[in-house]
């Protein structure tokens, strides 16, 4: 009989090595380090509480107590537990335990009970716990799945307490199918800000939710992080700031368009785009997220631009694309005290409007104020395919140069051409034309009024000499005009 107890024993303990050794190669190894009776990895902190040390399931912790403090104990500490097998069937032999605590730990799934009379828990705790290896934070900490498999078998739960752990899913369906979870905590760590995350900041104005401003947003990743992808994101910010901006936008959001949240620019600002493609849109939409950064309007009826201007939720984009729809006007004052004073770079795409003017003045403006200040910043248009008015010479000359000079900031300007009912340049690229020979800027040699004038005094000069040559021929030889001497009077 002893021998058999003495094999169980040396199982026991070989089974606890065997999972000290496994634990010892997760990284984040911590300072604590309790003291643990020298019999097992299971330590009796009071009668009602107990800290046990790489455990894999409820079965294995139960065979490391002894049975007298199994009935009372009511809050489990699991220290750096390894992946196992976890079922609210091993509560039957902790009939007293409601208070689950997992530390450093990774996090395994949580199986349906088999036995129908398995007890509840009712407090979970997980600190500093993972079970995703393959997605990792930037820093490198590996995440926390809470998928409504992971938590199938917690059905009943009445608090979850989330402590400096990198969540990327939580889905607590699993969770509420006998009775609504009564208080979800989150302390630090962080959560991946996305739209799925809303409903947690409807939980805290319920007052069932908790979570601290110290909790961050994150971006995982299962290979290298570049900088590229953490720049322009929410990663390392407060998740109750970036919640507000995502509740925000969904919020003011138009209908039939796309709005997303990208991250933070400068640090302060919101990057979220606007997509309205291809949806029958016919004006700019009065009510669009604040800080809207991009908007992609390309594909619609849109004819009147001045909301852009004059709205102040358009105030802070740097992408502006309405090519095909039907804009023929872009008013000059409205558009100078838009983009001048800009700490920012705009691209606007006005390709295949109908266009066929722009003002040219205010946006030489423009560009000459922006080199004075040597500002880097510049707007950057798209022009091609618009029926630019080529036959009107108090446009085209200006509008050449500007295609010329600014090439670099027209994007296709060889795409800049003529309609084909123009009537002196059907069809040519703009830059192509003689502007010259037909807007000459000299003005003409004679005007009408001169060759008027210039023919008065030729005539006049011609009667002058024309008296003198008769009044000489009748001093000389007496003789009058041929015209007077037929004169019927005299
Ligand atoms: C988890 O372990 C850390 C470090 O040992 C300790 O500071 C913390 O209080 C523990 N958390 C819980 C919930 O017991
Ligand atoms: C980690 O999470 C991702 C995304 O939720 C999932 O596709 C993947 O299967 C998870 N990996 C593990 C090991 O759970
Ligand atoms: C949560 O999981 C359930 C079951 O898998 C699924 O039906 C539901 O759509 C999920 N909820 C969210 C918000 O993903
Ligand atoms: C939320 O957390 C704070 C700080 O941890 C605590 O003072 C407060 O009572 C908590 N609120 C709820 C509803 O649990
Ligand atoms: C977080 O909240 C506490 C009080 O609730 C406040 O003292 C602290 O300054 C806040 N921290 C940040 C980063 O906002
Ligand atoms: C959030 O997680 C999903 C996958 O679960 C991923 O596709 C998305 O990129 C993540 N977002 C952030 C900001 O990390
Ligand atoms: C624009 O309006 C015309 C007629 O008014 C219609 O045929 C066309 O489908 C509309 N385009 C879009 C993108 O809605
Ligand atoms: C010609 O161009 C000028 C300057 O852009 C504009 O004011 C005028 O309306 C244009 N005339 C026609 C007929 O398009």
């Amino acid at each position: 009989m002893w021998q058999y107890r003495l094999l169980g024993r040396l199982i026991l303990v070989l089974l606890g090595t065997s999972t000290w050794a496994h634990t010892l190669s997760i990284p984040g190894e911590n300072s604590i380090q309790p003291t643990y009776s020298s019999t097992g990895p299971c330590l009796v902190l009071e009668p009602t509480e107990i800290v046990c040390r790489g455990m894999q399931s409820l079965e294995e912790v139960s065979n490391n107590l002894p049975e007298d403090v199994r009935a009372q104990v009511t809050k489990l500490t699991l220290v750096k537990a390894v992946q196992g097998v976890w079922t609210r069937d091993g509560l039957v032999n902790l009939p007293s335990l409601h208070t689950i605590v997992f530390n450093q730990s990774y996090f395994s799934e949580w199986e349906l009970p088999s036995r129908p009379d398995a007890p509840s828990l009712t407090r979970l705790v997980l600190e500093d716990c993972w079970n995703n290896d393959t997605l990792k934070t930037s820093k490198k900490r590996s995440t926390l799945s809470l998928t409504s498999e992971t938590l199938a078998g917690l059905a009943g739960l009445e608090e979850f307490h989330i402590i400096d752990s990198y969540v990327l899913d939580l889905n607590l369906s699993s969770v509420e199918t006998v009775k609504p979870l009564r208080l979800l905590n989150i302390v630090g760590g962080g959560l991946n800000c996305t739209k799925d995350k809303l409903w947690m900041l409807e939980w805290m104005e319920a007052g069932r939710a908790n979570i601290t401003n110290t909790t961050r947003c994150f971006v995982a990743s299962s290979g290298e992080m570049t900088l590229f992808s953490t720049r322009y994101s929410f990663n390392d910010h407060q998740f109750l700031i970036c919640m507000q901006y995502v509740k925000e936008t969904e919020r003011d959001c138009p209908k039939k368009c796309q709005c997303n949240v990208q991250g933070f620019k400068e640090s302060h600002y919101p990057i979220i785009h606007l997509i309205c493609e291809r949806v029958g849109l016919t004006h700019l939409p009065e009510v669009i997220p604040r800080c809207t950064t991009r908007m992609q309007f390309g594909w619609n009826n849109i004819t009147d631009i001045n909301t852009l201007f004059t709205n102040e939720n358009y105030r802070r984009m740097d992408s502006i694309l309405l090519n095909n729809n039907q804009i023929s006007y872009v008013n000059g004052d409205l558009f100078y005290n838009y983009i001048k004073d800009r700490p920012l770079d705009v691209y606007i795409n006005l390709a295949s409007n109908k266009l066929t003017t722009l003002p040219i003045k205010e946006i030489n403006k423009i560009y000459e104020e922006a080199r004075k200040t040597s500002q880097l910043y510049y707007p950057n248009f798209n022009l091609a395919d618009n029926p630019w008015n080529c036959d009107n010479c108090s446009f085209l000359p200006e509008f050449q140069e500007l295609v010329y000079y600014q090439s670099t900031m027209l994007t296709d300007y060889h795409d800049i051409r003529c309609p084909s009912d123009s009537e002196h340049h059907p069809n040519k690229r703009l830059v192509m034309i003689d502007v010259k020979s037909q807007c000459s800027s000299a003005p003409p040699l004679l005007h009408p009024l001169d060759i008027l004038n210039i023919t008065l005094a030729v005539l006049l000069l011609l009667l002058i000499m024309n008296f003198l040559h008769n009044f000489y021929q009748y001093r000389r030889h007496g003789k009058l005009p041929w015209i007077i001497i037929r004169m019927p009077c005299c």
